[in-house]
């Protein structure tokens, strides 16, 4: 799938790489478990020869047990080409997100997290798990309890590391990665009682404010729909592995940025 870079306007400063389109792999939601054997081997091994880079979109694995990282790892190990992952909300389950982050940086994935970026091939790649907190109109806002505050706040401090993120590279062409969605399109699909736990808004507003980024990727949304927008028109995919099933991609997708 190539995506269009149409001409435009530089924003000051930014610099606009080699001309060479990237193909970028992505997928998430593979929920590796620990009982398992070599579960994703083939991607690993197949994703080298299809793409340039691989995004890796959260809930890798099913709790955020050493031993499930473990064997993820196995089969990570197989991968030839730059990894770039965030985390998922399955990977704090066990209450040791840190350890899995490291566990996977260790293994030469990129984490985005806490208003990281970084670059491959001149194009910039931008990120962090995302929260949820409802679309549009609808969107939680912080009024009333203190609980409800505390909540909202955390999602506004989220959005708020996206944005230093992706402000911090100079790429003409920059792709964020998530794991909630930014958008509600590519949740429909999924019981409208839980949209609002799927994603926020607050995501593509910040996302919305930079020209540069050309691409969105998210997962966590099982049962949503494939592709949608922000309301800037910046294309957002839902990689989770089983929307990629629908689809009849049995690993990843790719994407010509
Ligand atoms: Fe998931
Ligand atoms: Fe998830």
């Amino acid at each position: 799938m190539t995506l269009s870079t149409d001409a435009q306007t530089l924003q000051p400063g930014l610099e606009p790489g080699p001309t060479r389109r990237l193909r970028v792999a992505a997928v998430g939601d593979l929920h590796v478990g620990e009982g398992q054997t070599r579960p994703h081997r083939a991607l690993f091994e197949r994703v080298s020869d299809d793409a340039d880079v691989l995004c890796l979109c959260g809930d890798l694995v099913n709790f955020g047990k050493t031993a499930e990282v473990e064997v993820l790892l196995d089969d990570l190990r197989s991968c030839r080409i730059p990894m770039v992952g965030v985390m998922g909300n399955h990977e704090h389950e066990c209450g040791q997100p840190e350890t899995v982050e490291k566990m996977l940086t260790d293994a030469g994935v990129t984490m985005l997290s806490g208003g990281r970026s970084c670059e491959v091939g001149g194009v910039g790649f931008a990120g962090g798990k995302g929260f949820v907190g409802g679309f549009g109109r609808y969107m939680l806002s912080a009024f009333g309890e203190a609980s409800i505050k505390t909540f909202v706040q955390e999602a506004v401090e989220d959005a708020t590391a996206l944005e230093t993120s992706i402000r911090s590279l100079r790429t003409e062409r920059s792709v964020v990665l998530l794991h909630y969605s930014p958008v509600v399109d590519t949740v429909v699909g999924e019981p409208p009682e839980i949209h609002a736990f799927l994603g926020s808004s607050r995501l593509a507003e910040t996302i919305d404010r930079y020209d540069n980024v050309k691409l969105v990727l998210h997962g966590h949304a099982h049962r949503g729909a494939p592709e949608g927008k922000t309301n800037r028109g910046v294309p957002v995919f839902n990689v989770a592995l089983p929307v990629l099933r629908t689809l009849g991609e049995t690993h990843y997708r790719v994407f010509e940025v």
